[in-house]
């Protein structure tokens, strides 16, 4: 054989194939559309004549060799081409499955709880004005409650922001409906605070709003023992905080009795057995009023609550970052 041939010929026989990566690598070299038995030929018009034939011959040797070589292998790839010998009765590779995650698990169970009770859902942007954030919910330019929320404002338009609650969706509900109203609002809202363990500068709320004739603080009573047990257990009960909010008059702070240790003290309840869960109130008349609707003849309750926070309790995460770093092992822990 000459020196040429038996070289390549030697390559083909040492290369080492374990895998489908190595197998391909042996098909570029010396079957691919630039491998280097087309070198060799290029090499016949320098081969004195008379050994032109076994040179020929050799080269063709190689070329079936090589293919010989690269069809004996199957990993299960398509880059044999030779597909003789496929298995077809082999189990597929099991792809991993992804899971509903938790913030979306809460709130479709918050959802399916209201409709029950005849709430519909009503969604709003994420980019608000002035106008639906603050000062139809009663919160004038200069009114000192605006500071409770620190506020991302939008650099090009000062009167646009990031909303920083979903009570904004309440003022554009009763712009564009007739009473009564029944509905609730999912959605992410944003806040300018540092991120840590217990405050992150975007979470989510679910804003109720409840608007018809003659609807009164017993009515939003009601309908929040009933969240509550519906949400957290037939043994739970509610208790309610005088609070204040510029958009609801009276304002109540809800607490929910700790499902987790049921008055053993624990915790996450700080052993007090409560649980702050919302805040809620009467619709005040200046909002009605705002969004066009006669206090004189509607009454209505609101309340909002924050998602990540019922999540807190149901699945008992500490760490309020966790929600949003997409860590599969945190994730996979809601299948
Ligand atoms: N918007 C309030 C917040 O983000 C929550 C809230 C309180 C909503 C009372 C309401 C309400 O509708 O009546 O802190």
């Amino acid at each position: 054989m000459l020196e040429s041939t038996q070289k390549v010929l030697a390559e083909i026989e040492q290369f080492s194939v374990e895998n489908a990566q190595d197998l391909e690598q042996f098909r570029i070299k010396f079957l691919g559309t630039k491998n280097i038995l087309k070198d060799l030929f290029a090499q016949m018009k320098d081969i004195p004549a008379e050994s032109r034939k076994e040179f020929g011959l050799q080269v063709n040797h190689l070329k079936q060799k090589a293919q010989e070589k690269f069809d004996s292998f199957n990993f299960g790839g398509s880059t044999n081409s030779d597909f003789s010998n496929l298995d077809l009765t082999r189990p597929g590779y099991a792809l991993p499955l992804g899971s509903r995650h938790p913030i979306s698990l809460v709130t479709e169970e918050i959802i399916s709880i209201f409709k029950r009770i005849g709430f519909n859902v009503s969604e709003g942007p994420e980019i608000e004005d002035d106008w639906h954030n603050f000062t139809a919910l009663n919160l004038p330019m200069e009114h000192p409650a605006r500071d409770m929320q620190d506020t991302f404002f939008i650099e090009q338009n000062p009167d646009w922001l990031l909303r920083t609650h979903t009570s904004s969706v309440q003022v554009r509900v009763m712009e564009n409906n007739k009473p009564p109203i029944r509905t609730i609002t999912p959605g992410r809202v944003y806040r300018n605070e540092a991120v840590s363990a217990r405050a992150h500068c975007f979470f989510h709320q679910i804003e109720g709003l409840y608007i018809d004739k003659n609807v009164n603080f017993a009515d939003l009573k009601q309908t929040l023992d009933y969240f509550a047990k519906e949400m957290f257990g037939e043994k739970s009960k509610i208790r309610m905080r005088p609070s204040y909010f510029p958009f609801t008059e009276p304002s109540a702070e809800v607490d929910v009795s700790c499902s987790l240790c049921n008055g053993k003290g624990c915790n996450v309840c700080k052993h007090t057995n409560w649980l702050e869960i919302l805040g809620c109130g009467m619709v005040d008349p200046n909002v009605l009023r705002n969004c066009g609707i006669d206090p004189n003849e509607y009454s209505g309750f609101a309340f909002g609550m924050g998602v990540e926070r019922i999540a807190q309790l149901k699945y008992e995460v500490k760490d309020l970052r966790l929600y949003s770093e997409n860590d599969v092992r945190f994730l996979e822990q809601f299948k």
